[in-house]
């Protein structure tokens, strides 16, 4: 049993909580907490577990993190094609790295849970009327009038139900058949005829096609063999909503220790990620594995700090720090950070987020993200671990299976002007399923630089 000191699910409340709705009526809350907590957990102990254990092989340089999905979750968009979409092309984006590195991905969606988005500022004014702002739909609505944008703990217990079937046909998906690798492989296929890369891509699907071909000749068949049939696939979301996160923090009752069970991993915010936080006073008592964002305000120090709060025992698997500095400060901020933990030996995941630090407006008026200075952020961390001598572990980003035009930039190029036409996200611009997949095959030739770096200097 690992035991923080001084933990409960409710010690939180004496510290400083940042970016928590307000509920106006305390009765309605605690009916909402009181509902969930006798709800069923959404994960089991054991498999955040089992993450934890994949993600310390990410640690020391054996697997690569794929870690991606919405931005926000919503209750609009909640439909079973969304979720077969999204859920298909980070597994096309897993099998290309995965042939490329040939190591493991460690695939994990930010989806069945993803709903509870911190704000720059509290209220939104337009014309003559300013309101709350939107906090993402398990606190209130995004439409702009009063009712909508009133915080609404019964949305808490709507969130879990959808998150529950979310989960559900996920795990179906992994382990119903949907997954298998000749069928993944395929459908990245089908995609190739849509991309002026298709000659490249088509290269890298021949040989994964080929190697199948291969297999099968030898009798494995990805139809019959349990590892080819099916895939891991585990959740994870901001663990910023702590009433909800609370209501759903269970005592494992194999080992006695306190896990959320509201998804496999959680992650603390880059503005929730401050010493005498609310949200790092939570994370410190649950067991799953945990992310912490890294952005430029983050100082060597503080770092340090907080993974000895966080992981006191220095666990492998247990935090994930994912850094989003933006494409022009990446390198220049980031090695700080990697030569402490490396200096401490902390045995951390690095992740890239390469979407946060690079959001601009566009002339359109749109807040997007262009893809080249996605791929820039991507390049920088890859460069800042290879001059590091560390493993550049994974990246987080924010897609969508659906063909949105939320991101300018891509072999498919979508425009400034085009933004419109399918701009459907909650809260930021998301790389939609052409963009994730062609950002799979940019990381697929990093990593295979890393493998060729790696190999020389052992020669
Ligand atoms: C997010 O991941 O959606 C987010 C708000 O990121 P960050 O905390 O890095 O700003
Ligand atoms: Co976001």
């Amino acid at each position: 049993m690992i035991v923080a000191q001084n933990w409960k699910p409710d010690g939180w409340k004496a510290f400083e909580a940042k970016h928590l709705p307000e509920y106006l009526d305390a009765g309605e809350l605690a009916q909402a907490e009181e509902t969930l907590a006798s709800y069923p957990p959404l994960v089991f102990a054991g498999e955040a577990r089992a993450l934890k254990a994949d993600l310390a092989e990410v640690s020391s340089g054996n697997a690569f993190l794929l870690q991606g999905g919405d931005c926000a979750e919503s209750f609009a968009e909640f439909h079973p094609n969304n979720i077969r979409d999204t859920f298909r092309v980070l597994l096309q984006m897993a099998v290309v790295m995965t042939f490329a590195s040939k190591k493991p991905v460690v695939k994990v969606g930010r989806m069945a849970g993803q709903f509870a988005k911190p704000r720059s500022s509290a209220t939104e004014t337009k014309g003559d009327m300013t309101l709350p702002s939107y906090f993402g739909d398990n606190i209130n609505g995004i439409d702009f009038d009063p009712e909508q944008r009133r915080n609404d703990p019964g949305r808490m217990v709507k969130a879990y139900s959808q998150a529950a079937a979310t989960l559900n046909l996920l795990r179906a998906f992994a382990g119903g058949g949907y997954a298998n690798l000749r069928q993944v492989h395929q459908w990245t296929l089908d995609f190739m005829g849509r991309t002026p890369w298709a000659d490249k891509f088509a290269e890298t699907a021949d040989r994964i096609g080929e190697a199948l071909d291969f297999m099968e000749a030898c009798g494995i068949d990805p139809a019959t063999v349990p590892q080819l049939q099916g895939t891991s696939f585990y959740t994870s979301h901001e663990g910023l909503l702590l009433p909800y996160e609370e209501a759903l923090t269970r005592q494992d009752s194999l080992t006695g220790d306190w896990y959320a069970t509201s998804a496999h991993m959680l992650w603390i915010g880059d503005r929730t990620r401050f010493e005498g936080s609310a949200h790092v006073e939570f994370a410190r008592g649950i067991q799953n594995p945990l992310g912490m964002k890294c952005g430029p305000s983050l100082t060597p120090d503080a770092l340090l700090k907080m993974l000895d709060t966080l992981n006191p025992a220095r666990e492998p698997g247990r935090i994930t720090l994912i850094s989003r500095y933006g494409h022009d400060k990446v390198e220049e901020g980031l090695p700080a950070l990697v030569r402490a933990a490396k200096r401490e030996g902390h045995p951390v995941v690095w992740s890239c987020d390469p979407m946060h630090g690079n959001v601009i407006k566009s002339e359109s008026g749109y807040k997007t993200r262009p893809f080249d200075r996605i791929l820039s952020e991507v390049k920088g961390f890859f460069a800042v671990h290879r001059a590091e001598g560390t493993h550049p572990g994974g990246i987080h980003i924010e897609m969508t299976g659906q063909d949105v035009t939320e991101c300018v930039g891509g072999a498919v190029a979508i425009t400034d002007e085009r933004l419109g036409d399918r701009y459907h996200t909650h809260c930021d611009p998301r790389l939609n399923a052409a963009q994730s997949l062609e950002l799979a095959f940019l990381l697929a030739e990093m990593l295979n630089d890393e493998i060729n770096v790696k190999q020389a200097d052992a020669a």
